[in-house]
């Protein structure tokens, strides 16, 4: 039976004041607090140039390493493309961090089977990223048809163990978008691993009761997912609440409440299956607040606090390491992290926005107050 988890609005209700006062006046609960080893986030947008500078710090400040997507114009389609953006990762980097980026490669309709091996040799690529052409922010390079066209790269990446990170979303326009997700599973993935069962899959940023089931009913250790915060805490309402909300859009979209229910349920159980990927996707406020506003959530500043929430509220708090920092790494055949992190029960606020010189970034609930922070050991 499902659990009874906390509606998405309950999290936007605790940021009242009266709300906020009352807990301080009244509580007499002891500060809770949780150790856990350092988490990593296999899923995460650092950009580059300006924006990488301002948003590097708050990914590298809870997180020992990241899958850094490729998704930059022009691509990151070579490892000598990847090697060069780990560098300026690293430059961006704060002197004293620890951060490792793990780069990806994004798979176009050219990629040669050859440039999987030299990716592979380079040490630094750790999965090739399928965008669908026209799926999502910077996809317009992506792939037309995967199993007519990148048969032989995926059939050498068997043979290389990279795993294929998938953005699960078909792309026809006759499709209902919050159906693409399902019609991908069915149409392009499970073709895919019927004919290639070997192949590694990791299926980023989950949003359906659809994907749940097919990446439990696949074999573990081969079929994986991502979960981000928003879709963990968000159902589809969240988009219009008193008006458009730009801020909580992303692809793929948020879903309806019992997709949600579906994921909470999927990551605290416990399985082996699922692990944190942020998705933390920024942009400028200028390029969210306008007439055809981009997709993309930056919540890297607050992701660990609100994984920890909807751990609390399933119950489940026992099953939150494995999810921010075992699972993960256990799939991609890395070390677990030694450092360890603490998660404090103890409100903050979120920043309204992030301003920097050259315009503003607004992170997920902005403005709000939340439940757990989190501080290195
Ligand atoms: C991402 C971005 O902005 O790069 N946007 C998003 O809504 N998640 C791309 C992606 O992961 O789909
Ligand atoms: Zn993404």
């Amino acid at each position: 039976m499902m659990k009874t988890l906390f509606l998405p609005y309950q999290v936007l209700n605790f940021s009242s004041k009266k709300f906020e006062v009352h807990q301080r006046l009244h509580s007499k609960v002891p500060k809770m607090e949780l150790t856990i080893t350092q988490p990593d986030d296999w899923h995460l947008h650092l950009r580059d140039g300006d924006l990488l500078k301002a948003v590097i710090s708050s990914s590298a400040k809870h997180f020992g390493r990241a899958i850094v997507m490729p998704n930059l114009r022009p691509p990151i389609t070579s490892a000598a493309a990847a090697l060069a953006y780990q560098e300026s990762i690293f430059k961006a980097l704060p002197r004293d961090s620890n951060f490792t980026p793990l780069m990806t490669l994004y798979l176009t309709d050219m990629t040669g089977p050859d440039e999987i091996k030299v990716a592979k040799r380079s040490g630094v690529v750790y999965g090739v990223k399928l965008y669908p052409a026209g799926a999502t922010t910077n996809s317009q390079d992506g792939v037309t048809d995967l199993l007519g066209k990148c048969l032989p790269v995926l059939e050498e990446m068997v043979r290389q163990n990279i795993p294929l990170l998938v953005h699960g979303e078909v792309t026809d326009p006759s499709v209902d978008i919050f159906d693409r997700e399902k019609v991908f599973i069915e149409t392009i993935l499970e073709p895919l691993l019927q004919r290639l069962p070997q192949l590694k899959v990791v299926m980023e940023h989950i949003t359906t009761m659809d994907a749940v089931k097919f990446v439990e009913s696949c074999k573990e250790g081969y079929v994986a997912a991502t979960v981000t915060p928003q879709h963990l805490l968000l159902n589809r309402n969240a988009l219009f609440h008193g008006g458009l909300q730009p801020h909580n859009y992303c692809l793929p979209v948020l879903k309806r409440e019992i997709h949600r229910q579906a994921i909470v349920s999927a990551v605290t159980s416990g399985s082996k299956r699922f692990f944190l990927g942020t998705d933390s996707a920024p942009h400028e406020r200028h390029k969210k607040e306008c007439p055809c506003g981009c997709a993309g959530i930056y919540n890297s500043p607050v992701a660990l606090s609100l994984y920890a929430s909807v751990f609390e509220e399933a119950g489940a708090l026992d099953k939150l390491e494995a999810f921010t920092s075992f699972n993960g790494p256990d799939f991609y055949g890395l070390p677990r992290n030694s450092s360890k992190i603490k998660l404090r029960k103890a409100q903050w606020r979120v920043p309204e926005s992030f301003s920097f010189p050259f315009g503003d970034i607004v992170p997920m609930f902005a403005g709000k107050t939340l439940e757990w922070e989190a501080i290195l050991v």
